[in-house]
């Protein structure tokens, strides 16, 4: 699934969420009649209920001063009815708390879709960490030779690779007998495995030096010098029905520092 789909499918879920927040409110609302309790408070402030506490009758005094008891004033506060929560309806400060918490969710689901996005993984043909198409073989052996009849790396940047030919045997190396080598091809992964930098080519020593902290490696990609514990890494080759040099860059081989050393370095002066 790609990452337009996965979008599409996102906003489509946050509409269908959005339109069921609003019908469901809508819902809730029912008919629109207004109905609810007067607090305490609303009820002093209102001036018809002052009136009617004034109005309401003092005990009067009947015949020779003997008072007559009359009956005490209703108390608005201890007549009003309660409502029940269905019968209460959307109150304006339930709604805004409805209205906050549903762009609270939304706002998560967005972040939640856009983060899955991001960490999904490219699975797509042709992109790093699948198969890489790096050319045909004919194409490559023209490109890995300089005018002057040396050999060079050829960068396939979709593989984040070197593409290198093999120079000589690789009989009783670190890559003997490994799934390395296709039509006399190597990719090499241009991460340096110390501490993950770019490792360059150099051009006059036809090796592979680290400007970060001095690793350096022969053009097959050998250990020989500085932090690095390892050989460079390298991926998973082999040729397609069309004899084109297909990169696996799923799959890392890994090797220890080489013993044997299958070519010369340096061939010149070192870069750094
Ligand atoms: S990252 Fe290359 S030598 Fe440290």
């Amino acid at each position: 699934m790609t990452t337009t789909q996965i979008l599409l499918f996102a906003f489509a879920g946050i509409g269908a969420l959005a339109t069921i927040s609003i019908i469901s409110i809508a819902w809730r609302r029912g008919d629109g009649t207004a109905t609810g309790s007067v607090d305490r408070k609303a009820m002093r402030g209102d001036p018809a209920v002052a009136r009617r506490w004034i109005a309401a009758p003092a005990p009067a005094l009947a015949g020779e001063g003997r008072p007559v008891v009359v009956a005490a004033p209703i108390d608005p506060l201890e007549a009003r009815q309660e409502l029940d929560e269905e019968s209460y309806g959307m109150t304006r400060r339930r709604f805004f708390n409805r209205g906050i918490l549903g762009v609270f969710g939304l706002f998560l689901a967005q972040f939640g879709v856009a983060s899955l996005a991001f960490m999904w993984p490219r699975l797509k043909s042709g992109g790093f960490g699948s198969e890489v198409n790096a050319g045909k073989i004919e194409d490559l052996k023209i490109a890995a030779l300089t005018e002057d009849g040396r050999v060079q790396p050829v960068v396939i940047a979709a593989a984040q690779a070197y593409v290198v030919p093999v120079q000589g045997s690789l009989e009783g190396s670190s890559f003997d007998g490994l799934p390395v080598v296709a039509a006399g091809f190597m990719a090499l992964w241009h991460r340096c495995v110390h501490l993950g930098c770019r490792v360059p080519e150099c051009d006059t020593s036809l090796g592979f030096e680290c400007p970060c902290h001095g690793s350096k490696y022969n053009f097959h990609g050998e250990y020989e010098d500085g932090p690095a514990p390892r050989n460079m890494d390298r991926f998973l080759v082999s040729i397609s029905e069309d004899n084109e040099l297909i990169i696996d860059t799923g799959t890392v081989i890994e090797t220890a520092r080489a013993s044997v050393k299958t070519v010369e370095y340096p061939e010149g002066p070192t870069c750094i």
